[in-house]
């Protein structure tokens, strides 16, 4: 395994390293973008806005994948991860919508739709930086724990721990879909980098069983244990989970 571990002090830092890591793999012919959804990405995502206006950097030349859609929202929807890339970061960039791919949550046929996203994946891949966050149960994108490291996209039935973390979006849990589009491990660990991104003290365990235990399907997020080029972007909070890992602790003593 190849982990570095960079520990923020601030959300200003944290925001920052992330956007500049990102615009790093923006360079040279081509770059294509694995994008993450959720609470921790969003300064990321403002973060590239602002350099897009302040400091030139482009999205022209940039294909972007997403890593996963909730089933049975439509893309205008305000919590469909569709509309979330677009308010978030699309339309305030100069990316060309024909390159941004979203799982299309308005399938008639899911897996069908899984078949259909593969395949573009395979066909525009390899992603050159897969950006992700990890929920408290150590799924990555919305493989669920139990889910094969080989998996590729696919359907899955969300976790009710998962759609309670998320119900926080929706007016209430019913509201929260039960199935999603989602890439597999399979396609995040065929990435060239990887910047997993968590923040708060709800994400130390989940951190701590992915990196410092052996790799197992109980915790998706261990599978990068095996990717030859990661790194853990970390708050102080969420950087007590990898104390074991950091050879200063968190709080620098
Ligand atoms: C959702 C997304 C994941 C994301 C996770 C954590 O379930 N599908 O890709 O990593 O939430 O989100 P947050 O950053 O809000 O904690």
């Amino acid at each position: 395994m190849s982990l570095a571990i960079w520990v923020c002090e601030s959300d200003y830092d944290f925001d920052r390293v992330a956007a500049e890591w990102v615009a790093a793999h923006l360079e040279g012919p081509d770059p294509v973008l694995g994008l993450p959804t959720g609470g921790t990405p969003e300064g990321l995502y403002r973060e590239l806005v602002r350099m897009h206006r302040e400091e030139g950097l482009s999205f022209r030349s940039a294909r972007t994948f997403n890593l996963d859609e909730y089933v049975g929202l439509a893309a205008d929807h305000a919590q469909s991860y569709a509309h979330y890339m677009r308010e978030r970061l699309f339309r305030h960039v100069d990316i060309d919508p024909s390159r941004t791919h979203i799982p299309n949550g308005l399938c008639e046929d899911p897996d069908e739709e899984a078949r259909r996203y593969d395949a573009l994946l395979r066909e525009h891949g390899p992603i050159r930086a897969q950006v992700l966050g990890i929920g408290s149960n150590g799924h990555i994108g919305f493989n669920e724990p139990g889910t094969a490291f080989k998996t590729r996209t696919h359907t899955v039935q969300l976790t009710e721990e998962t759609r309670e973390a998320n119900a926080r979006f929706f007016e209430s849990i019913d509201e929260v879909p039960r199935l999603a589009v989602t890439m597999g491990i399979a396609n995040i660990l065929e990435s060239e980098a990887i910047l997993l991104m968590a923040k708060g003290s709800s994400k130390q365990e989940a951190l701590k069983r992915a990196f410092t235990d052996p790799p197992s399907i109980d915790v998706p997020a261990s599978a990068l244990q095996t990717h030859a080029d990661v790194t853990v972007l970390v708050d102080r909070e969420a950087a007590v989970g990898l104390a074991a890992l950091l050879s200063q602790g968190p709080d620098g003593s």
